[in-house]
């Protein structure tokens, strides 16, 4: 089959760039939210390189595969962010299913390469749907590495029950365990988001194949600033921070994103996670979500657990694969 790849042209291919994301994504996009978000991001790069030698900053690129009329087969990007780990791009390859073996993915994520090592990026990584049986073979000929496989789950809200697990709540709180949102924390006098980014530092450097925390205090506080505070659930013991989950309510596919859970290390196996996850899904029936949805790195034994042993079921997930250029 003939196409060509050219750099993307908006708004034309916004349209077509939004449904490619949307057949692999569980959130909705649109051509408006694609148009929204292009004008928070920088039009030109602005990259330094660090004292290691490593690119730092703001770099894009963005292409598509079209067909001899001018079709969008297949869209592809790569980025810096100034939050991003020194030297590593990421990156989105998503071709339209219908035109699959064509050799479009190969061709787009070729195009990234080159232009990642224009830009003098060490490597580039990007996600591989883990039930396509030719997804690794296609990612390790082209000289990727796995650097981690996370599974999805999702919790249907309609069949949960929440009357076995009625007692686990109001058990914590008579052991002095107190249980806010950080909308009722921040109304509180001495709140402090430092401690609440100890407990989050603290506990993200023990899920499996994680070694520093993904965001500095700054990135972290900016990332909370822009969540809903009622959805951000905490569990203190004599005014410390042991207990943490982030939420995110998704309207347009009418899902809760369950991003984190995490117990501080002297207070895990007695329940906390699982009062967290009670609250969560409490939370997501009452925004009327048909489902929550989860991932986790596929060596997450206890989180895996108690996800199971609530009721979500595995659906696909993905590989984050990475291709070194030093
Ligand atoms: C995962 C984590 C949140 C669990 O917190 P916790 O408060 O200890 O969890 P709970 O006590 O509520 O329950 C843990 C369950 O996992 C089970 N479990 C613990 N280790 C396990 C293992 N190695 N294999 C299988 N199950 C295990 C426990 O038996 C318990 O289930 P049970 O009560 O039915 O017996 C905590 O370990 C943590 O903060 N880890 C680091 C951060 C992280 O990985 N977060 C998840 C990514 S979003």
């Amino acid at each position: 089959m003939n196409f060509t790849i050219r750099p993307i042209q908006v708004p034309g291919d916004y349209d077509r760039i939004a449904r490619l994301f949307n057949s692999v994504y569980f959130e909705v996009k649109t051509a408006d939210d694609l148009e929204r978000e292009d004008r928070r991001i920088p039009t030109s790069a602005n990259l330094k390189t660090n004292e290691n030698g490593f690119i730092t900053g703001f770099c894009r690129e963005r292409a598509v595969a079209v067909d001899d009329s001018g079709y969008v087969l297949g869209f592809a990007q790569a980025w810096l962010a100034p939050w991003s780990t020194p030297g590593r791009l990421s990156s989105h390859v998503i071709v339209d299913s219908r035109y699959y073996s064509n050799g479009i993915g190969k061709a787009l994520y070729l195009h990234l390469e080159g232009w990642a090592r224009s830009m003098r990026a060490s490597s580039i990584q990007t996600e591989l749907k883990d039930h396509l049986p030719y997804a690794l073979p296609f990612a390790e000929r082209l000289g990727f590495n796995v650097r981690s496989h996370n599974r999805y789950s999702s919790l249907s809200t309609a069949s949960f029950r929440m009357e076995p697990y009625s007692d686990i709540i109001p058990l914590l709180q008579r052991r002095g365990f107190q249980l806010c949102t950080w909308k009722e924390e921040l109304a509180k006098a001495g709140t402090n988001l430092e401690r609440l980014y100890n407990l989050y530092e603290n506990t993200y450097i023990d899920i499996p194949g994680k070694t520093v925390p993904e965001y500095t205090l700054a990135q972290w506080a900016e990332a909370l600033s822009q969540t809903d505070p009622e959805l951000v659930l905490t569990v203190s013991y004599r005014n410390e921070y042991v207990g943490i989950s982030h939420l995110e309510f998704k309207p347009k596919g009418n899902f809760v994103w369950h991003e984190y859970t995490g117990v501080e290390r002297n207070f895990r196996g007695i329940q906390l996670a699982h009062v967290l996850k009670l609250w969560s899904i409490k939370k997501a029936i009452e925004l009327g979500a048909e489902r929550l949805i989860t991932s986790n790195d596929i060596g997450n034994a206890p989180m895996i657990a108690l996800n199971e042993k609530l009721g979500y079921r595995r659906i696909p997930g993905h590989y984050v694969i990475e291709k070194s250029f030093v």
